[in-house]
């Protein structure tokens, strides 16, 4: 496809100049126009939205992406996913294919306003719900929507694969967790930082990186998620007060 392959990212450390404080109220959607829709009578504009990549020390960085161009108007589904392809054959490694691929979500998200309404409302029971949007044997990826209740927090754990979430709804703090063993506690780990995402925000992670999610506001979360192929023997949730760490 040659045109997400050709896009050249820049990665940058984080610092309060290129991470944006997330005070803002509670938004909701994606317009055609490239804006995000809020729930009051802003909006933002999508310039205000961020790119992070957390890495296998759980460190969390903004990025400058390049322009990505779909080559076609809107940016369907199928379209992204065969670019995602090319990306993923010609980019073995996950830092690099996150900041390739984060361009391409924000185009899809943008094109597609019917992604905004696909998603499955929480479980009362569980606080969260999941709706595969794709997923087929043999091909490398997992593509959801997400939906957390307000209020509710993620267990600690690691994806043992790269992913990516856009944020659609909602805000969503992220709190990244690192390894810091002991002879006595091998699975310790200890908070290294936080963030949160406002709609338009996407985030990468790559396989070792250690996080949890909150739904903050009074609104379920509604996320865009995708995952590559789970090494599940390197996938944990964590106790960060037990110390210890079970696969999943
Ligand atoms: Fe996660």
């Amino acid at each position: 496809m040659g045109q997400a392959k050709a896009q050249q990212t820049a990665q940058v450390e984080a610092t309060e100049s290129n991470i944006r404080p997330k005070n803002g109220t509670p938004t909701t959607g994606v317009t055609e126009t490239g804006q995000i829709r809020a729930t009051a009578s802003d909006e933002i504009d999508m310039d205000e939205v961020q790119d992070y990549l957390v890495t296998d020390d759980s460190v969390c960085r903004g990025f400058m992406p390049t322009e990505f161009e779909p080559a076609a108007d809107p940016y369907r589904l199928y379209r992204f996913l065969t670019d995602l392809d090319d990306v993923l054959a010609a980019e073995p490694d996950d830092a690099e294919r996150i900041q390739q691929v984060s361009p391409m979500v924000r185009s899809l998200l943008i094109s597609s306003d019917w992604l905004q309404f696909e998603y499955t409302d929480p479980s009362p029971e569980r606080g969260w719900a999941v709706r595969m949007l794709y997923r087929e044997p043999s091909f490398p990826l997992t593509v959801q929507m997400v939906s957390w209740e307000p209020g509710k927090t993620s267990t600690v754990h690691n994806h043992a694969t790269w992913g990516i979430v856009a944020l659609i709804r909602g805000r969503e703090k992220n709190t990244f967790w690192r390894r810091s063993p002991t002879p006595e506690h091998p699975d310790r780990i200890e908070k290294v930082g936080e963030q949160i995402l406002v709609p338009g925000d996407v985030i990468g992670f790559t396989p070792g990186a250690i996080h949890c999610v909150e739904a903050l506001d009074d609104e379920p979360t509604i996320s865009f998620n995708l995952y590559g192929i789970t090494d599940y023997a390197q996938r944990f949730q964590f106790d960060p007060n037990a110390h210890t760490a079970k696969q999943f």
